[in-house]
């Protein structure tokens, strides 16, 4: 396993296996990886002949105020994880070789990225999609998997690709959980003890969703209503948002008779933890 630490480096490697008759699969991350990110390096295996995974915590895609500077960073762990995974590559750039000083073009998404996280989270979703645009000229996969953990993400990438005629197929795989229900994140390294017990309320909401809709229930307000009792049981817990969302366009859903989206922000302590699932 090779570990490319420049742009310039990994966009000519990048060229020489594809010239080489290669696929190349891609798997961005943040690294402190966990399970969740090397299911999706197991998914980019199966479509590709080489698979890069990308490390670097993004400073455009945090908000002023959040979490950058704390985010969870151990490289020797993920580097032993990727290679353990049977990993080819691991892209690991410099804030400073990714970002011009004076960088002044941006990839911006605007529809899909403007509720849920994109409400409560200005400015997150064009530091996704433009450091996404960037890796993608960089590392030049034919693949790329992205995880349903962030549901809104994928579809904005998705979009994004879509309309901008990106030659990259887009992938996807299920959320990952530890064996109590609690979606895997890097950010689940912050929960206290009692917090981490807490987060359960996450799942339990989505449960909760399912069990209704498997009931007969089509009102998303019924539903949401009784997602936010679930939570409001958690002390610990804040809602940040709790929303049911038509699955195409990612507006407020007005019944469950169409695949809609839940999804749910919620913050332990002051750490923000994301889940959802699909109806229908
Ligand atoms: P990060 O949070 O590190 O996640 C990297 C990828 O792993 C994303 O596609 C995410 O959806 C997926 N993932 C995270 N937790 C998962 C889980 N429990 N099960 C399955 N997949 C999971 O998402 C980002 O980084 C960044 O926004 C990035 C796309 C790299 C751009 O900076």
């Amino acid at each position: 396993m090779d570990i490319i630490r420049t742009p310039a480096d990994m966009q000519s490697r990048a060229r020489a296996m594809r010239a080489e008759g290669k696929r190349i699969g891609f798997v961005p991350t943040m690294g402190y990886l966990h399970e969740g990110h090397l299911s999706l390096v197991r998914i980019a295996q199966e479509h590709a002949d080489v698979v890069v995974v990308s490390i670097f915590v993004n400073p455009t895609q945090f908000a002023p105020g959040e979490d950058l500077d704390k985010y969870p960073r151990d490289f020797e762990r993920d580097e032993q994880a990727c290679r353990d995974a049977g990993a080819d590559i691991i892209f690991y750039p410099s804030v400073d070789d990714i970002y011009a000083k004076d960088q002044s073009v941006y990839v911006e998404e605007e529809k899909l990225s403007c509720g849920l996280c994109g409400a409560s989270r200005p400015g997150h979703f064009r530091g996704v999609t433009t450091i996404v645009a960037k890796l993608f000229n960089l590392v030049l996969p034919d693949v790329a998997v992205f995880g349903e953990k962030d549901a809104q993400q994928l579809r904005v990438i998705r979009r994004m690709v879509r309309d901008l005629d990106f030659p990259v197929k887009i992938l996807s795989g299920p959320t990952v959980r530890e064996p109590d229900g609690l979606a895997m994140s890097s950010r689940n390294a912050y929960l206290s003890c009692e917090e981490r017990q807490q987060a359960l309320c996450l799942r339990k909401a989505l449960d909760c969703a399912e069990t209704l809709y498997a009931e007969g229930e089509r009102e998303p307000e019924t539903v949401r209503k009784a997602m936010l009792e679930v939570i409001n049981e958690a002390s610990l817990a804040r809602v940040d948002y709790v929303e049911i969302v038509d699955d195409e366009t990612m507006k407020p859903a007005e019944t469950l008779r169409r695949p809609t989206l839940v999804a749910l922000a919620v913050f332990l302590g002051k750490t923000r933890l994301i889940d959802n699932t699909v109806l229908g």
